[in-house]
């Protein structure tokens, strides 16, 4: 049996721990602290802390700490699910599985719910929508041949013709104001202030984020008499919806991508869908935008492999040469397919089928030969001239790489292909890395993403990875806000510690804030876990930390008014500058004096800057 997070969360909110670790021991209140002996190791002196405002315990002396259902789980010796029960009858909470009451004391649990109570209306009304509308709606899928599967798998749904549809129908049936859902995006308002709703006579795709909550939707025009707005319109950008950070179908493909460790990255809502109905899985669609870091970031969890797939035409190759950059800048793999003129994903697969389409997978080409194919097709490859501007511009993509091996090995291959000499091809490179790493900043985009990082479990927590964590924890909203925008995975070198971030943004993605008694509930790692649990206590009457360093944060401490916001600035100021130092013990090992003076200057300016 496994509880819903949702009770749990109501159980845990319910039993305040340190009622409940008084019902077992003495507990004594010192300060803004609870102190106690502690049950689970001999103890002298009451080394056990409880912080009633994080919810959670700590033992100075043993490192046990957890949320209140560990406590009575350890203290009683009994499961986890017994714990829960227990708090739960205590305070007269039944558990069943139905879903208790929805959170929207936030924004962000806000636009969450009212992106839910959309997406099922406009899927309810494609189902039972009757008379002509439906005649119009069945022959459309019967064209498109979309199958009543796909339908339910995507949640399509149709927002009917008419200003207000969506509208009355959270006026009648939600508290939602009309306010709240221009927050969304859902309705607009005119010049007039008379409020209507953005989609109207429209196919609906919901698109959801990585834990299948609805975000926000694409909309696709249905009826050709309405001119005045485009084929395709989306969400606006919402607290939830940041288009640089969505893929369009990373929920349902995540499994399959990690499976077949390699990714299909198309243009469109339909190319995927189309393709996840031949049963080709491991698809994700840009929808229309840019490829963007933030995108390729959230793939490189689950594969470093890429294939694009954009269309033939002159726009779809300028924006696979803005994709292939970005790809190689951050080191993943890269492949290209191609399909033939006027085809998208969605046309081909419908005509030709699923075997055909991986054919085309099997003869993905590397970038080198995608690019001479469209010097090919443009007739551009003659001259001695051509020629030369079309290597110039392939080693311009290959500077990008940041492996020298895999430069080394595409130098190798333009060379074999094209008959040149390898030295030349190098003397080319090397010259456009000048250019190249001079127009660039300091932030590489290899190091944004987490291709084959090097954690470790064992390695000593670093002061600034367990200040990071307090922060987080203690922080005000403006702070925690400025530590999920900036603060880098790849600063932190602890696996506890990464895993402890990931959580944390990941939960303030999806909840708004950071809940600590909350997030232990879902965190398997017991080491996580105490870390937690130790960073959430206050420890300010701790005689062992007379000597804490102190330029660094320090919490709890009798000092009321820290700016903590200013804190979150100079911790990410400070991994940045710690960063920088270990490239210069490497810099240093290779002898390179002008890359150190270089190292030395961005460490001043990090120092000197305001953000
Ligand atoms: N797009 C958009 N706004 C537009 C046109 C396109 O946001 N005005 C996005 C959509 O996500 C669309 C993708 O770009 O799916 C690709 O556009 P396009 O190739 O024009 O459309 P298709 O996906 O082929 O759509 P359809 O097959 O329905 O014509
Ligand atoms: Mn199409």
């Amino acid at each position: 049996m496994r509880i819903p997070t949702e009770k749990l969360n109501e159980v845990s909110q319910a039993n305040n721990i340190v009622d409940v670790i008084s019902q077992y021991i003495p507990v004594k209140k010192k300060g803004k602290t609870f102190v106690a002996l502690c049950p689970f190791h001999p103890d002298k002196n009451p080394s056990l802390h409880i912080s009633q405002e994080k919810q959670v315990f700590f033992c100075f002396g043993c490192k046990k700490g957890g949320n209140v259902f560990r406590f009575v789980q350890d203290y009683e010796k009994i499961s986890f699910n017994e714990a829960v029960l227990k708090l739960a009858e205590r305070v007269g909470i039944k558990i069943a599985f139905k879903k208790g009451d929805v959170d929207i004391s936030n924004e962000i649990s806000k636009l969450y719910e009212i992106n839910k109570i959309a997406a099922k209306y406009f899927y309810n009304n494609l189902l039972n929508i009757k008379g002509s509308e439906k005649d119009f709606l069945n022959e459309y899928f019967k064209v498109r041949k979309i199958k009543k599967n796909t339908i339910v798998k995507f949640g399509l749904g149709y927002a009917s013709r008419g200003w207000n549809n969506l509208s009355s129908y959270f006026l009648d049936n939600t508290d939602f104001t009309i306010e709240d859902l221009r927050l969304a995006g859902l309705v607009k308002i005119n010049e007039k202030g008379s409020f209507y709703d953005t989609f109207r006579g429209r196919l609906i795709f919901p698109i959801f984020n990585e834990n299948d909550k609805v975000v926000g939707f694409g909309a696709r025009k249905l009826f050709e008499d309405d001119e005045i707005e485009g084929k395709y319109i989306n969400t606006q950008e919402t607290k939830i919806y940041q288009k640089r950070q969505i893929l369009y179908g990373l929920n349902f493909a995540k499994d399959s991508i990690r499976a077949k460790d390699f990714v299909l990255i198309v243009e469109g809502y339909f190319d995927l869908i189309s393709l996840s109905q031949a049963g080709i899985n491991n698809v994700v669609a840009t929808s229309g935008t840019a490829l963007t870091l933030e995108q390729l970031k959230l793939l490189s969890r689950y594969t470093q492999n890429i294939i694009l797939n954009f269309d033939s035409d002159i726009a779809g190759v300028k924006a696979s040469k803005a994709g292939i950059q970005l790809i190689l800048e951050t080191g993943m793999n890269l492949n290209i397919i191609t399909l033939p003129e006027n085809q998208d994903p969605d046309s081909f697969i419908n005509i030709y089928g699923k075997d055909e389409f991986e054919k085309l997978i099997n003869k993905k080409v590397s970038f080198i030969d995608f690019v001479s194919s469209v010097y090919k097709k443009e007739n551009k490859l003659n001259t001695a001239e051509e020629k030369t501007e079309f290597i110039k511009e392939i080693i311009s993509f290959i500077v990008r790489i940041p492996d020298k091996i895999k430069r080394a090995f595409y130098i190798k291959e333009i060379s074999t292909k094209y008959g040149l000499y390898e030295s030349d091809l190098r003397d080319e490179l090397e010259k456009s890395m000048k250019t190249y790493r001079k127009e660039t900043s300091t932030k590489s985009a290899s190091s944004f993403i987490n291709t084959n990082k090097k954690l470790n479990k064992e390695s000593e927590i670093q002061k600034v990875e367990s200040d990071l964590i307090e922060l987080f924890i203690h922080g005000t909203p403006e702070a925690v806000e400025y530590l999920v925008y900036n603060v880098e995975l790849d600063f932190i070198e602890n696996e506890i510690v990464y895993n402890i971030i990931c959580k944390f943004l990941d939960e303030y993605t999806n909840e708004g804030k950071i809940d600590v008694a909350k997030i232990t509930n879902d965190l398997d790692d017991e080491k996580a876990i105490q870390l937690i649990s130790e960073k959430s206590v206050p420890r300010y009457d701790l005689s062992e930390y007379d000597d804490f360093d102190r330029h660094t944060l320090i919490f709890s401490v009798t000092k009321k008014n820290i700016d903590y916001l200013k804190a979150a600035k100079d911790l990410i100021k400070k991994f940045k500058i710690v960063k920088i130092r270990k490239e210069i013990e490497e810099l240093k090992k290779k002898g390179n004096h002008n890359g150190i003076l270089q190292k030395q200057k961005e460490i001043k300016e990090i120092q000197k800057s305001e953000d």
